[in-house]
């Protein structure tokens, strides 16, 4: 079958169409025809070996790790799909990827597709949902009323997790470049800042959480937005011990990682703030509970640009630009 793959961890990994084995089922998966598959930035920082102590790839690799597609077989210990049901499921941290032809999905991490969602659509939710579920809800258990600061509302996390914030009963504040203020707006944000004008840091006063998905120094200034008891919960890091730990990394990792987040763990402690990174894990219950709130229009698939299977590669490279309103989808059957 056809796979867009990444050939080895390098600067220049030789990403390009390969044939590649059509996956063998083990007992308990699904073999799964995909139609679409969503994008996400981590398909770009792969290839470049930034993640190899953290996942683990055969090389040449598939790349991409959201999907939708229809079951064409299932393993002796399926029980919860059958032949001919329409999935969508992230094979994220699975070593197995999205932008080809069929893959193997673990029923454990697939759900049935709203039918309210094309393939396109369903393919744009897998990480950008579960990772909003498993910040807003799981690790902040955020409440109606609270505030959350949920940067770059635009992106593909942004415009799927300002939605359920708004939906959990938040308040909302967001930032965004002046061309996508409106868009942010209609998406239900509360406060929007343009930060071509204005610093979130000098409007924003007595958060709960901030959910941190935008580079450079906006993690340690986020601290002083929050009120005490307040919570980051980052999904570009600094990795902390904690994240070590849950993947029973080695002392050295563990060590390693406990130095990268040691200056905002200090900021954090000295405010009486939290700080913990957030790293996404595929799960196909908390991906049904998704499908329902998108199956009743609660919240709208974000698309920023739809590529054909062929032109898969540039589709990443746009995705690379880090200008998406919404999500970028590569629609392959
Ligand atoms: N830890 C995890 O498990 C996990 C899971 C998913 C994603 N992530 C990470 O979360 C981050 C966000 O992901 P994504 O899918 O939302 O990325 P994305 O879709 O590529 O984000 C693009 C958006 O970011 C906005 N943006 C860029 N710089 C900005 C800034 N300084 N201030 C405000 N907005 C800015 C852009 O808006 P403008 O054009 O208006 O600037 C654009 O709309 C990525 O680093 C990704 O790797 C981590």
């Amino acid at each position: 079958m056809k796979a867009l793959t990444f050939k080895r961890y390098s600067k220049s990994p030789e990403i390009g169409f390969t044939q590649v084995p059509r996956p063998t089922i083990k007992p308990d998966e699904l073999l799964v025809e995909i139609h679409a598959a969503g994008l996400n930035p981590i398909d770009n920082m792969i290839p470049t070996g930034m993640f190899k102590p953290v996942l683990k790839f055969e090389l040449p690799a598939v790349m991409g790790s959201d999907l939708a597609g229809i079951v064409i077989e299932v393993g002796s210990a399926v029980t919860k799909f059958k032949v001919g049901d329409a999935i969508f499921a992230s094979l994220f941290d699975l070593g197995n990827g999205s932008i080809t032809e069929f893959a193997a999905v673990p029923e454990r991490v697939a759900a049935q597709k709203p039918d309210t969602l094309d393939f396109v659509q369903a393919a744009s939710i897998p990480m950008v949902g579960l990772t909003s579920w498993q910040a807003l809800k799981e690790r902040a258990n955020i409440k109606s009323g609270q505030k959350i600061f949920i940067p770059a509302g635009s992106g593909g996390i942004g415009t799927f997790a300002i939605q359920l914030a708004k939906y959990l009963g938040a308040k909302v504040a967001t930032t965004t470049s002046t061309g996508n203020v409106d868009m942010v707006r209609k998406l239900g944000a509360d406060e929007v800042i343009d930060y071509k004008k204005q610093e979130f840091e000098q409007v924003l006063s007595s958060y709960d959480l901030v959910l941190g998905t935008t580079r450079g120094d906006a993690i340690e200034k986020s601290v002083g937005i929050l009120k005490p008891g307040g919570k980051i919960v980052s999904l570009i890091g600094p990795l902390d011990k904690a994240f070590a730990n849950a993947r029973r990394m080695n002392f050295f990792l563990t060590f390693v990682f406990g130095m990268m987040s040691r200056k905002i763990m200090r900021l954090a402690k000295k405010k009486n703030i939290s700080y913990s990174f957030l790293f996404v894990r595929p799960d196909g219950a908390q991906l049904n509970e998704i499908g329902n709130l998108l199956k009743t229009e609660r919240i709208k698939p974000v698309i920023d640009k739809v590529f054909p299977f062929e032109h898969a590669k540039q589709a990443l490279e746009y995705l690379a630009q880090g200008r998406a309103k919404g999500k970028v989808v590569v629609k392959i059957k």
